[in-house]
């Protein structure tokens, strides 16, 4: 293995399980800094940059021809496998479906053992506002941190499973979840949360002590009641950015997935959640910028204090957070030394900021974006577009809420100077109607952002992703290649001259780094949601894989993923770890199926139940089961279901909530005539859908 220069910290000599004599590495804020040694993976961007380039180059443009796969491990009983793992000393580690933490030997592809933190067992009512899924892990001085949807922080012990300390890291009674990777320096681990969709939610960021799980600080992103008087006085400048009683809807804010640790300036930068409601005429009636929505934020790392902030998108109203992954890299920018944070949020454009001051150094769109014209080089404030916040009625506005990028990372090449994003190129309907700003109340443990959406499905076929290699110095486009369907999984480049990615429709591809040219290409037999790592074991390099569709483009956007044929279950999740050398067939995954919807020529469908089941099913189910009722493969496709035909059989599983373990929440609030209405909702779009199910083929 690579000794890196700077790090060289060998805490004991251990015998690897391949004979080799071994230096440990003690995991700690050198070695994540360390960016030239390329043999482990110690945190979830790779090093604390967030690059997510290795150095390493066994494998490069020019014999990337003989990768095949070394080994595959089966992962029955896993769903979404969204996470990046980590690799240190020849042992892999992930966190998978609720937050399982699995540690594999990569010499031998055994487990060594997993870790269950019980996660439904522990979610009560939550249940219903998380997804399976989870972004990853980090590691500290043999530790292993991971959240978990229920919102606790749990500290394990990296070479036995065993659990050390478990921190409940919010109030369980409202409906706050954890799905992102904690991130570590100082001995001190970081955490914020999302939910802010499902009820009024206040957001924020706390850093707790590694070793007890102590609270050290907590830094909220939105301003709470004034009567209640502020935290400090950044919490008082803040409020003076929102108008009437925010609070009441919480605000929003959430840091569900962006964090980045700066070493050379000891901070932390927070990447902010979009507003709750996101309709800013009910959250802050008469505008505002409402602070620190839409944002990054730079904290003092010890101590969790303000130090500056650059907000994206002032007086949200899209759901354009800036929750994306902030890339530390030091650039050149007209001759002079720029140590720049890389953005590219939601909304759209791609940022550089400077991180000493925070300053706006420039903003281009990456993608197809109709909200702003342009952000204004001097106030570093977008200019938007007339009717964008949809004053005039429905309006057809790029990106929709998915955005121009989404949470699936983007990483940078020192090399080529290039940053490749996924991103995707998809409208969103925006509209208040049906809804009475002054009367709308925050609803807790229901989908509700205060914007008439989702009721309806969407186009079938979409193809509208693209993976575009971005030159942030020049502010533009380098190449880019089209990408099948539009939820496609974050990036990997290395010192090979290569770019990795994994695709919707299960494919595992190589570009060139510096032109694009696809080099290699291999079938997984499923959508791949996680990003890629590499490292090196025994003086080999590896590139693994955790196959397994998931997210919120998945549990949510209907049609859009449903093209695929990922199904609910059907599909094998698996880690597949590729070598130059490898040679091992993976064996087949079921094929792609589409659900075959129910007509029920019996059942007569009354347009105003459908009407109101439509509504209900918005508020209550199509987290999981899809816009329009079209599953893209989180839960079953319910136009298909013979389940939700049955009442006895529907009541049974939806209020009686008798599919809970297998992750289906109860909703003992539902009456039977709710329920009758969702069946004539379900029927409207099962027929609807007929023949756009045939079409999928
Ligand atoms: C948090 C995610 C989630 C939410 C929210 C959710 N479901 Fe489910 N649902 C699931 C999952 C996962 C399954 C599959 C469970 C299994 O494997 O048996 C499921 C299964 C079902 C089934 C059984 C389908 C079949 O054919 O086996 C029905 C019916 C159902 N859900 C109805 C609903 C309704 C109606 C709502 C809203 C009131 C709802 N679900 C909300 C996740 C969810």
């Amino acid at each position: 293995m690579h000794l890196a220069s700077t790090m060289a910290v060998v805490a004991a000599l251990l015998i690897g399980s391949g004979g080799l004599v071994t230096a440990a590495t003690t995991v700690d804020g050198t070695a994540i800094a360390d960016e030239k040694s390329g043999a482990n993976w110690l945190s979830y961007g790779r090093t604390y940059s967030e690059q997510r380039y290795s150095p390493l180059k066994q494998i490069t443009a020019a014999n990337i021809g003989g990768l095949g796969v070394a080994w595959f491990m089966d992962l029955p009983g896993q769903k979404s496998l969204l996470s990046t793992p980590l690799v240190v000393d020849g042992i892999l580690y992930f966190s998978g479906s609720y937050s399982v933490v699995f540690a594999i030997d990569i010499r031998t592809g055994k487990k060594l053992w997993t870790y269950d933190p019980k996660t439904i067992d522990a979610a009560g009512d939550r249940l219903r506002v998380m997804w399976d899924s989870n972004r990853g892990i980090s590691y500290w001085k043999g530790r292993i941190f991971v959240a978990t949807a229920d919102g606790r922080l749990n500290a394990i012990d990296a070479a036995t499973g065993a659990e050390i300390w478990s921190t409940m890291t919010v109030d369980p009674k409202l409906p706050y979840f954890i799905n992102g990777a904690p991130r570590v320096f100082n001995d001190k681990v970081v955490i914020g949360n999302g939910g802010t969709e499902w009820g009024p939610l206040r957001g924020y960021v706390t850093a707790y002590d590694t070793a007890t799980g102590k609270q050290v600080w907590r830094f909220y992103t939105v301003p709470g009641n004034p009567a209640d008087g502020f935290e400090d006085d950044t919490q008082a400048m803040a409020a003076k950015t929102w108008r009437g009683e925010w609070w009441k809807h919480g605000g929003g804010g959430t840091v569900w997935n962006g964090l980045t640790y700066d070493p050379q300036f000891n901070r932390i930068y927070l990447g902010t959640g979009n507003g709750s409601p996101w309709n800013q005429r009910i959250r802050s009636p008469g505008g505002g910028d409402n602070l620190f929505l839409c944002a990054v934020v730079a904290l003092d790392a010890d101590t969790g204090k303000y130090v500056w902030h650059y907000q994206t998108t002032p007086g949200e109203t899209w759901d354009y957070n800036s929750n994306m992954d902030m890339v530390l890299a030091d650039l050149t920018i007209k001759g002079k030394p720029v140590k720049a944070l890389l953005h590219a949020p939601k909304n759209g454009f791609f940022y550089v900021i400077d991180r000493a001051t925070g300053k706006l150094v420039s903003a281009e769109k990456i993608g197809r974006v109709t909200w702003a014209e342009r952000v204004d080089a001097k106030t570093g404030r977008p200019v938007e577009a007339k009717g964008a916040r949809y004053e005039d009625g429905e309006e057809l506005i790029y990106p929709s809420a998915f955005g121009v990028h989404n949470w699936h990372a983007m990483s940078f090449n020192p090399d080529t100077g290039l940053v490749y994003i996924p991103t995707i190129d998809v409208p969103g309907m925006f509209s208040d109607k049906g809804i009475k700003p002054k009367l709308w109340d925050s609803p807790s443990f229901q989908f509700d952002p205060g914007v008439d959406l989702m009721r309806d499905d969407l186009p079938l076929k979409i193809d509208a992703g693209a993976l575009v290699a971005w030159d942030p110095v020049k502010q533009q486009k380098v190449w880019e290649q089209k990408l099948p369907g539009v939820w496609n999984p974050g990036t990997l480049t290395t010192g090979g001259n290569l770019v990795f990615e994994g695709r919707t429709d299960g494919k595992l591809l190589a570009y060139r780094a510096t032109d694009g040219i696809p080099l290699w290409s291999t079938d997984v037999g499923l959508g791949v949601s996680a990003p890629p790592i590499t490292f090196e074991v025994d003086g080999k390099q590896y590139v693994a894989l955790l196959t397994g569709w998931g997210g919120a483009g998945v549990s949510m956007a209907g049609a859009i993923t449903a093209q695929h044929g990922w199904a609910y279950g059907a599909q094998t999740r698996r880690l597949i770890v590729y070598a130059l050398d490898g040679t091992t067939a993976l064996p087949k995954s079921p094929p792609p199926q589409f659900a075959q919807a129910l007509a029920q020529d019996d059942f007569k469908v009354d347009a105003m139940q459908a009407e109101q089941g439509s509504y209900l099913f918005l508020k209550n189910c199509v987290t999981c089961h899809g816009g329009g009722a079209v599953s893209g493969g989180y839960a079953p496709d319910l136009r298909a279901s013979q389940a939700a035909v049955y009442d006895e059989a529907f009541k049974e599983i939806v209020v009686g909530g008798s599919r809970r373990q297998q992750g289906m929440p109860g909703f003992k609030e539902l009456s039977d005539a709710d329920l009758k209405a969702m069946q004539h909702y379900l029927r409207r779009q099962a027929r609807k859908a007929t023949t756009a199910a045939q079409l999928g083929k």
